[in-house]
């Protein structure tokens, strides 16, 4: 889909639709919907009267011109009520609207910067621009046939004033960055296990590398032996396929230091192990890298923002399956700064991955660190697919994820990490063990993270009921959300001012 802004008249554009806005609770129309509806002789304003055009968000009524118009269709969107307005509810209401434009193979779509009046111009153009392409993304890689024929081909943001147009320009180009990062990352998370292997995902890395100018460094299973990354390699001995250690770095600016390290959970299959998860639903354990998916779409869109600061995307990855050579409960492994982990269930993996690699971002000298994983099935139980959690041993950094989420729409809640949780995670062999319990899973797996991060400051956030959604809502469709990119991107924006 080609994207652009233009300065004109939106109620003179030539476009399959125009799409317009209606408040909720408001009895006149205004802008430029009042304009229009003058134009089209009142057929906006007696749907209005008719009740049947509400503004409740996700409301979309489509009228057609009839030659009124260069417009072949005018669509009023609900955006609920004009005092709720948020960025969030452009996104959504433009996400619907194209949506139900794409069913009516609609293929050119004009719209404007809805939320100007709440955010400014340039995060209303990016808003707009994101819900548009977030709302509209699908996954038919292996479809073959093609199941939604339709394909909106153009989407142009129309600014009145011609002053403005470099604006709304920034904020379009801002909006595409940060929505291809996040459809890139649900495109690795749709992909299919035997096609999304460790290798694949280095292969990938190696790709974008190349288009964005990253440095590239993949660890094989020698060098991790070398390393002494006894979590990755205990967790990959049940696969043939051979897990890679993956670094992409970004250099900003002039200087060898790592302001922020990204650690994202690379488990292409997740089946458990030994340890082996019941059938029902484990075809979603191909999601279970979607935090490396997230720390790689994510340093890609920052090589296109170019902040000046130093980020590197760090992603353990490998299959966890119950080969002959597998992890055993019971077994006791070394992770790489020495400590060592019973296991008690080998299903509880990414803890065993991400140790090392928060022991790599430590040796790399890491300011700070943010890790992503989708940790444990408790915090899904805890807050559901609407709220990622986010665990850390620093509140400055914690507030700062918080804040870069609220930015994105992503939501984001703060859980507790306490002493008295460590002696859930206590073993009678070893320095820890790698399960606390049934109670507090996803703070006792924080709590087990938080022995590696050392004293570096550092975030986890366990995006387990977030990553992935059961059904289409808002601007994410069914499957991978992408979630937490576009937080990811905020936070690296927010920490190099
Ligand atoms: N990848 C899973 C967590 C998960 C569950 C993600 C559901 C997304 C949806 C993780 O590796 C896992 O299996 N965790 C175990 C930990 C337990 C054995 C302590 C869990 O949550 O059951
Ligand atoms: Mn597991
Ligand atoms: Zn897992």
């Amino acid at each position: 889909m080609e994207i652009e802004a233009i300065a004109g008249d939106i109620a003179q554009i030539e476009a399959g639709a125009i799409i317009l806005s209606f408040f909720e609770g408001m009895e006149h129309l205004d802008g430029d919907t009042a304009r229009v509806d003058s134009i089209l002789g009142g057929a906006i304003s007696q749907l209005l009267s008719q009740g049947e055009i509400k503004g409740k968000l996700d409301e979309v009524t489509v009228i057609h011109s009839l030659g009124r118009l260069p417009a072949a269709r005018v669509v009023i969107a609900g955006f609920g009520r004009k005092a709720e307005l948020s960025l969030d509810r452009v996104r959504r209401a433009v996400a619907e609207a194209c949506r139900d434009l794409r069913r009516r193979r609609v293929e050119t779509i004009a719209t404007i910067a809805h939320g100007a009046e709440v955010a400014g111009i340039e995060k209303a153009a990016q808003a707009v621009t994101e819900g548009a392409l977030l709302g509209l993304y699908s996954f038919r890689k292996h479809m073959t046939k093609e199941a939604e024929p339709g394909e909106i081909k153009k989407f142009t943001i129309v600014e009145a004033d011609k002053a403005k147009l470099s604006i709304v320009e920034q904020g379009c180009d801002k909006g595409r960055v940060l929505a291809e990062a996040t459809n890139l990352a649900r495109d690795m998370v749709n992909e299919p296990a035997n096609y999304m292997t460790p290798g694949h995902m280095a292969e990938l890395a190696a790709r974008l590398a190349e288009t964005h100018q990253l440095e590239l460094g993949v660890l094989e299973r020698e060098q991790m032996q070398e390393l002494g990354m006894g979590g990755l390699l205990g967790v990959a001995q049940g696969s043939r396929e051979p897990p890679k250690f993956i670094v992409l770095r970004y250099r900003g600016r002039d200087s060898s230091e790592v302001d922020v390290a990204l650690v994202g959970k690379g488990i292409t299959f997740d089946s458990g192990g030994i340890s082996i998860k019941p059938s029902e639903k484990m075809e979603e354990m191909k999601g279970d890298m979607a935090g490396g998916a997230a720390v790689m779409a994510a340093i890609s869109a920052t090589a296109q923002l170019k902040p000046k600061i130093n980020v590197a995307a760090i992603v353990p990855a490998t299959e966890n399956l119950p080969g002959g050579d597998a992890l055993k409960p019971g077994d006791v492994l070394t992770a790489m700064n020495g400590k060592t982990i019973e296991i008690i269930s080998t299903d509880a993996e990414g803890r065993l991955i991400l140790a090392d690699a928060l022991g790599y971002a430590g040796k790399l000298g890491a300011k700070s660190i943010v890790d992503l994983a989708t940790l444990t099935g408790a915090m899904k139980i805890a807050l559901g697919e609407v709220y990622t959690g986010v665990f850390g041993n620093n509140q400055g950094l914690i507030d700062r994820v918080i804040a870069a989420g609220a930015d994105a729409g992503e939501l984001i809640w703060q859980m507790p990490m306490h002493e008295e949780y460590k002696e859930q995670i206590k073993s009678d062999v070893a320095d820890i063990k790698n399960v606390g319990g049934r109670y507090g899973g996803a703070i006792t797996a924080a709590q087990f993270l938080a022995e590696f991060a050392g004293d570096t400051p550092w975030v986890h956030l366990d995006i387990a009921g977030t990553s992935f959604s059961e059904k289409e809502q808002n601007y994410h469709t069914k499957g991978a959300t992408g979630v937490p990119v576009r937080t990811l991107i905020n936070l690296i924006l927010s920490l190099a001012e």
